[in-house]
């Protein structure tokens, strides 16, 4: 399992610390809100960018936001690998071209209430199918195990098409729901509330890492 531990909940005020403390992970999640496409503001490019460059980590982009073709560009900078908008924004099509167009990993997302066939149409176009367990706008909350269904499904049509995207859940993670992502078949699991609460960050993502023991 690839750990993306979410900045959201860090301690924005010891950034750099925070950072150095999630080394071992293999991405960095930064979520995007405009406070329109959910009910929370958190930051924009301009702070990514800085987190961007106190960082190696590869970032992995999550726009919640209503009009997401109007910030690709903005996103599209150095050290960020995936760039993932909702199916439910606006200019669905446009934005995964443009996306494309700057040379980042295409990544879509639907919201626990959203059917995974909305989802399929996109499979071949994708580099990333992100499933929320929790509604998107706040860390913290519990995970959605009945979203799990979604990622078999995902599974199961990679493997009938012969397709590569990888498949990531967000929201809810700890060592026990971890383990029923595993099951399912998650290739990356992002970690926001869990990881941050805890002192010792690194032994945290090693622990999640190790999944299917
Ligand atoms: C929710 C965000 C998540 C969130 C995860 O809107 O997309 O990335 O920060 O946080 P936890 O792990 O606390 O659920
Ligand atoms: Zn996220």
């Amino acid at each position: 399992m690839l750990i993306a531990p979410s900045v959201l909940t860090a301690d924005f005020s010891n950034l750099k610390r925070e950072l150095d403390s999630i080394k071992s992970a293999d991405y960095l999640h930064l979520d995007i809100m405009d406070g329109h496409f959910v009910p929370n503001i958190s930051f924009g490019s301009h702070i990514s960018k800085m987190i961007g460059k106190a960082t190696d980590l590869k970032l992995d982009v999550h726009l919640m936001v209503t009009d997401p073709l109007n910030w690709v560009d903005e996103f599209s900078f150095d050290g960020v690998e995936y760039i993932t908008i909702h199916l439910e924004a606006n200019d669905v099509d446009e934005t995964l071209l443009k996306i494309k167009k700057n040379g980042k990993k295409v990544g879509l997302s639907i919201k626990p209430n959203t059917p995974i066939e909305k989802l399929i149409p996109y499979v071949g176009e994708i580099d990333l199918a992100l499933i929320m367990t929790v509604e998107p706008g706040f860390g913290g909350q519990k995970f959605i195990d009945r979203q799990m269904v979604k990622v078999i499904e995902l599974n199961q049509v990679r493997k009938d098409l012969k397709l590569n995207y990888m498949i990531e859940v967000d929201g809810g993670i700890n060592l026990e729901t971890i383990k029923i992502c595993h099951l399912a078949g998650v290739d990356i699991a992002v970690a926001g509330s869990y990881l941050f609460n805890l002192e010792n960050r690194e032994k945290g993502i090693a622990e999640l890492k190790k999944c299917d023991v």
